[in-house]
């Protein structure tokens, strides 16, 4: 078998699919691996880093692709840009299908074998594949350096000669894989933290954390998680509660980190313009939601907008701040998920469409999306 690994082709994107590790581990299953020149210049990973670890060099993503029964890619490449692959060629990648139904129509057209990763089921046979989980940890330890560069004040307590400096107050809104980095990350910082998440499992992660929980813990909050571990969206009068619960905690924390998303849904709102001005000058809002609507009204994706005085940074791509990191825990997920198709034996790469973890993560086959969630 034959592995591809691409090159990305958004600028914003330094993360590669592959490291040199994750190569050396593909030869030794019996793979073949053709790596595009450059790929992994953004994550400090050179062609030279590559090619010592057993990969060829392919000068173009045509070059890379001859032959080839895998293509791995951070974000879902276009049909053009698998231009010269084989039919049936099986891509693996973050294919952000929610409302990009005419985008995978495309990709499926090309005949090509579309995976998501982030559709990855959450089950112990699958942890080692969750790329959701590998990324939301470095956001969420980045999400609180960059809050604390932006602060203008010190996070921890200083008992100095010339007076003594308050610790931060630190807000984290939405306790998933990234608050709960958040958490550990901002207390670590030496900030007073406090968190909230409609899920009632979290109440006892903060705590174990040593921050505070606050919630309106409700008959809805009891309910609020899916079978899948996922929030659900929460109702009108649910989320007014929250607010009223939130808005005079807000007012006296120093930095907010805003984590909170629903699967497929545009991210909660849970900070308004009024809680933002609320805050004193120099508070930091973070807003990890940003990608998918923002947490905060007043977030614009990608910018650092000031409010009253009020920094709130629309972070995109947060885990890419970290690509080198970053992309060795994504590199070594996909291992994981494809090594479960090479046969040992023949050392060929089979899909075997009856696996959950296949059924769950496949998108495109035969020309035709698979799953309705994402078919138009
Ligand atoms: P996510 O990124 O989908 O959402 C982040 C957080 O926002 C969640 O905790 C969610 O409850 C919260 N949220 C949603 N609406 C909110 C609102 N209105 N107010 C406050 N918070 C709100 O979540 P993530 O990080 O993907 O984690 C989801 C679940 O999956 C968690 O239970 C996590 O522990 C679990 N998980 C399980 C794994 C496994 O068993 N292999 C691996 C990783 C995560």
């Amino acid at each position: 078998m034959r592995i591809a690994v691409l090159a990305e082709t958004d600028a914003a994107e330094p993360r590669v699919a592959a490291t040199p590790e994750t190569v050396k581990k593909f030869v030794n299953l019996g793979a073949e691996v053709a790596v595009q020149a450059g790929a992994g210049a953004a994550s400090n990973i050179s062609d030279a880093d590559f090619a010592a670890a057993g990969a060829m060099i392919g000068a173009d993503s045509a070059q890379a692709l001859s032959g080839a029964d895998v293509a791995l890619r951070v974000r879902r490449p276009t049909a053009a840009e698998l231009a010269g692959a084989r039919p049936n060629l099986a891509v693996f990648a973050l294919m952000d299908p929610y409302g990009n139904g005419a985008a995978l129509a495309d990709l499926a057209r090309s005949g090509a074998i579309a995976f998501a990763m982030e559709l990855m089921p959450r089950i112990t046979r699958a942890q080692s594949m969750d790329v959701l989980s590998s990324q939301a940890n470095l956001a969420g330890y980045r999400a609180v350096i960059d809050g604390a560069a932006e602060y203008g004040r010190s996070f921890p307590m200083m008992m100095t000669a010339a007076g003594t400096v308050p610790a931060a107050k630190a807000f984290i809104m939405g306790v998933g894989v990234a608050g709960l980095q958040a958490i550990a990350t901002a207390r670590r910082l030496g900030a007073i933290v406090t968190a909230t998440d409609v899920r009632p499992a979290t109440k006892e992660q903060v705590e174990s954390l040593g921050a505070k929980f606050l919630a309106v813990e409700n008959e809805e909050f009891q309910q609020a998680q899916t079978a899948g571990g996922y929030a659900k969206e929460m109702s009108p009068e649910y989320q007014q509660a929250q607010a009223e619960l939130t808005a005079s905690h807000i007012a006296k924390q120093d930095v907010v980190i805003t984590t909170a998303l629903i699967p497929g849904r545009p991210a909660p709102r849970l900070v308004s313009a009024g809680m933002v001005r609320s805050m004193r000058p120099g508070s930091v809002i973070v807003d990890l939601a940003a990608e998918r609507g923002g947490n905060c009204e007043l977030t614009r994706p990608g910018e650092t907008v000031v409010e009253s005085g009020v920094r709130i940074v629309g972070a995109l791509n947060l885990a890419g701040r970290m690509a080198p990191t970053a992309s060795s825990l994504y590199a070594k997920n996909l291992l994981a998920f494809i090594e479960t198709m090479i046969v040992k034996e023949s050392k060929q790469f089979l899909i075997n469409w009856d696996d959950e973890l296949v059924k769950a993560t496949a998108l495109t086959r035969d020309g035709a999306v698979i799953d309705q969630r994402f078919a138009q």
